[in-house]
């Protein structure tokens, strides 16, 4: 795909002052490096196996060098002041295999890799909650450990994006270093939404189509999706928008759950019209901007469109956790 000069070329070429540099790892579709967009970085580099992921990451954002392929093989990465990566979770996941001895969980060894050439002035890393349980608590402390060792004063913490204006329920570990020649605190951003005004499935979703044939998922709801209650209302915030499009949450144009008994569930009409999210709404409900680009490239199945945009990490929450770094880029 043909690139586009960066923001930041524009703004020297015009004597404006460039804005710092970012390198992204493990971008999936670009909803971390929207957010390090928004906060005013320059995302220079990005990576990922998937291609879908970065068909639609440079659908959107055609100025960034996107490296598609295991991060193994990179050998040297750009300068840059900040760092960002999202390595997988399978390993951590409610929905993944719970092992935490899995391979992919040692990925974090090619973050640090990157860390360690870069030598960037802080770096952010966002990954499952579930990190923080007891059976995975080593992975956590190895981590620090590796990331400290490197140069970095490490703060960790979860947060959830329905704090930040997101329409939905999505709690994450956010792992932020800064470099300890700097000498600076990272504090996490307080929250800007407050549970009574938080952003309601309604306003995330207004002005959207009600039934976008060929853009959800329209299997049947097997008894697995039924063992819990997947609806919320229409005044709420979403359930987690996840990557596995026969998990994704139900609209609430859909009848209501009804609990008959331990892990089952019935539908309170079952006559009536249901559907889940579909993979465009799930994009609105993980904070992407209404307009976002999703190209129909051989790899952009119904089930990956999904796929990447339950991978991604909510813009505005990462732009926030962005925002809140010292000023000390210049
Ligand atoms: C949690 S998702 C990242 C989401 C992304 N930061 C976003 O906000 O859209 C993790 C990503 O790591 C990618 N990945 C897994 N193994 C990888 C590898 N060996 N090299 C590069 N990327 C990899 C996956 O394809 C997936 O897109």
């Amino acid at each position: 795909m043909k690139k586009n000069p960066s923001l930041a070329a524009i703004n020297t070429e015009h004597g404006i002052g460039s804005m710092p540099k970012a390198v992204s790892l493990f971008s999936g579709c670009g909803g971390s490096d929207a957010g390090v967009t928004a906060a005013g970085f320059d995302v220079v580099m990005a990576n990922d196996v998937l291609a879908y992921a970065r068909d639609v990451y440079l659908s959107n954002h055609p100025e960034t060098d996107y490296v598609l392929g295991d991060v193994a093989q990179i050998e040297s990465f750009p300068g840059a002041q900040l760092l960002v990566g999202c390595y997988p979770c399978q390993g951590f996941s409610q929905g993944g295999v719970r092992d935490p001895g899995r391979k992919i969980n040692t990925l974090y060894l090619e973050f640090a890799r990157a860390l360690t050439q870069i030598k960037p002035k802080a770096f952010i890393v966002e990954n499952v909650s579930g990190m923080v349980r007891k059976n995975f608590s080593h992975l956590l402390t190895d981590q620090i450990k590796v990331f400290s060792e490197a140069g970095y004063s490490v703060k960790y913490q979860v947060l959830n994006a329905a704090d930040y204006g997101v329409a939905q329920e999505r709690k994450r570990i956010f792992i932020v270093g800064t470099r300890s020649d700097l000498g600076i605190e990272y504090q996490f951003p307080a929250p800007t939404h407050a549970p009574d005004a938080r952003t309601t499935i309604a306003q995330a979703l207004h002005g959207m189509e009600e039934w976008p044939e060929g853009e959800f998922y329209d299997r049947e709801f097997h008894w697995y999706y039924l063992s819990r209650d997947r609806r919320r209302d229409w005044h709420e915030v979403s359930k987690t928008i996840v990557a596995n499009p026969r998990h994704m949450p139900l609209h609430p144009m859909s009848p209501k759950l009804i609990k008959r008994e331990h892990n089952v569930w019935e539908f309170e009409h079952d006559d009536a019209r249901k559907r889940r999210f579909s993979y465009k709404e799930a994009a609105r409900l993980q904070g992407f901007v209404p307009g976002m680009i999703f190209p129909d490239t051989p790899a952009g199945s119904l089930d990956m469109r999904y796929k990447v945009v339950g991978n991604a990490v909510p813009p505005p929450l990462f732009e926030a956790v962005a925002k809140a770094l010292p000023d000390v880029w210049d």
